[in-house]
């Protein structure tokens, strides 16, 4: 008899762990599906009331709790066309979102950009045309776990946006856009932890700020191929890790020393 309820407690508790991402993540994840005008191909695995868990490029967390949480979308080169649904800036436990090489057009939400998990965001390789504006709550203090954030190759063609928050930013690639308007002076109070820096192909103009020279641990700093003039501040060559040469375009860029 108490064979049998151990076997009947150990088949319940290996029931409950084959247990699948939330409705709530399932419904984020439809939502971004439905703003897709083509999805690659996506919708064969995507399907309602299956466990997205297993759909094409969802990677969930072993199962810790009753539930697993979607950590990874991973849908680089699929071929995706259309728009980025907010709602992938409310999967609770994402921390990998890479949607790179595809034509996704819009904006960045600022859902996303300011999730409270992700720390790799790469969506780079598109079409997107503007950041939308970070939400209020990231003015009062508010430390976002984001790493790596790689804007490059977009249509991007407002000024760079305020990147408050992002303490533990480390490599920013917002290369070959249209960003324009100047560097932002203050990059270093705002982004402690920035080590890569990369702003070439651009409309950047005015001069490099001095204020970058506060980045310690700055090793990668490229700015070629914008509209910037005056000199290589010295305050550079103080950043305490910088041991790469900046690659300045010898074109656009003049300098006195
Ligand atoms: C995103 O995926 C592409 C294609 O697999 C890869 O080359 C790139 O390194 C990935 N991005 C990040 C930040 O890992
Ligand atoms: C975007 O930039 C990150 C950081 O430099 C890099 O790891 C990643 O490979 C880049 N993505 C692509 C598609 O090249
Ligand atoms: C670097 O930071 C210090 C302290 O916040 C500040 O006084 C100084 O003006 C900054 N340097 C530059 C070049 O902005």
């Amino acid at each position: 008899m108490s064979i049998l309820c151990l076997v009947l407690v150990l088949m319940l508790s290996s029931a409950s762990s084959t247990s699948c991402c939330t409705e709530r993540e399932n419904n984020c994840l439809l939502q971004f599906l439905a703003g897709l005008s083509q999805d690659g191909g996506l919708a064969a695995s995507w399907r309602l009331g299956t466990d997205c868990c297993s759909w094409e490029g969802i990677t969930c967390s072993s199962m810790v709790s009753k539930d697993a949480m979607v950590t990874d979308v991973l849908l680089a080169s699929k071929r995706l066309e259309g728009s980025i649904s907010p709602a992938l800036g409310r999967l609770p436990g994402l921390l990998r979102l890479n949607l790179s090489h595809n034509s996704l057009s819009g904006g960045l939400p600022s859902e996303v950009m300011s999730s409270g998990s992700i720390i790799i965001l790469d969506v780079s390789f598109n079409s997107l045309g503007r950041i939308l504006p970070l939400s209020p709550p990231l003015t009062t203090g508010l430390k976002l776990p984001l790493q790596v954030l790689n804007i490059s190759s977009n249509k991007f063609s407002t000024e760079l946006p305020s990147l408050d928050g992002m303490a533990h930013l480390i490599t920013l690639s917002a290369s070959n856009n249209r960003f324009s308007g100047h560097i932002p002076t203050n990059f270093c109070t705002n982004l402690p932890s920035l080590a890569v820096l990369e702003l070439s192909y651009n409309q950047f103009s005015g001069s490099i700020p001095p204020g970058l020279g506060n980045c310690s641990r700055l090793r990668v700093l490229k700015v070629g191929h914008n509209n910037l003039c005056g000199t290589i501040p010295d305050e550079l060559f103080n950043a305490e890790y910088f041991n790469r040469v900046p690659l300045f375009s010898k074109r656009q860029f003049t300098w006195n020393t």
